[in-house]
């Protein structure tokens, strides 16, 4: 009973000792977000990807590889990966952590000047 307790009380005050989250990423938590985006993303949103494929259907080539976009915003990428969109399943905060997706959101919202030039195809 008191253990049952207390583990409610721990789990009430994690997110209080959690460090908060990097809205403002810098370039370092950008690059462990494209460390993160192929494993969790990358199976549908890297070339050739249903995710890839879809969104290259539904809004143009232009827009069909995600981590080349330069129009998501951050609050949009992650309402999509808690809620999902169409063929796209959604993942909870046990397949990816807060911090994790935040990750993952700065790393797609870096900006222009720390992308790669794109050489050919
Ligand atoms: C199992 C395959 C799959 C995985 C894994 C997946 N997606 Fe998707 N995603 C899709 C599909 C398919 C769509 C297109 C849905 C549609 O247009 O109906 C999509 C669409 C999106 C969109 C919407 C883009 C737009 O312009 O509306 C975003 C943002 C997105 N995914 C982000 C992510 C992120 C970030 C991850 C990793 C955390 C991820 N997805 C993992 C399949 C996937």
């Amino acid at each position: 009973m008191i253990a049952r307790v207390i583990v409610v009380l721990s789990f009430l005050l994690t997110p209080v000792a959690r460090p908060s989250a990097a809205d403002t990423a810098s370039p370092v938590t950008r690059a462990s977000g494209a460390e993160l985006f192929n494993p969790h993303c990358g199976i549908c949103h890297l070339q050739m990807g249903p995710g890839t494929i879809m969104l290259g259907r539904r809004l143009g080539p232009d827009h069909a590889l995600l981590d080349e976009r330069l129009d998501l915003d951050a609050a949009y990428i992650k309402q999509v990966v808690r809620n999902g969109i169409g063929g796209m399943p959604p993942q909870t905060r046990v397949d990816l952590t807060d911090n994790e997706l935040d990750r993952i959101a700065g790393y797609l919202t870096r900006p222009e000047s720390e992308r790669k030039p794109h050489g050919g195809n």
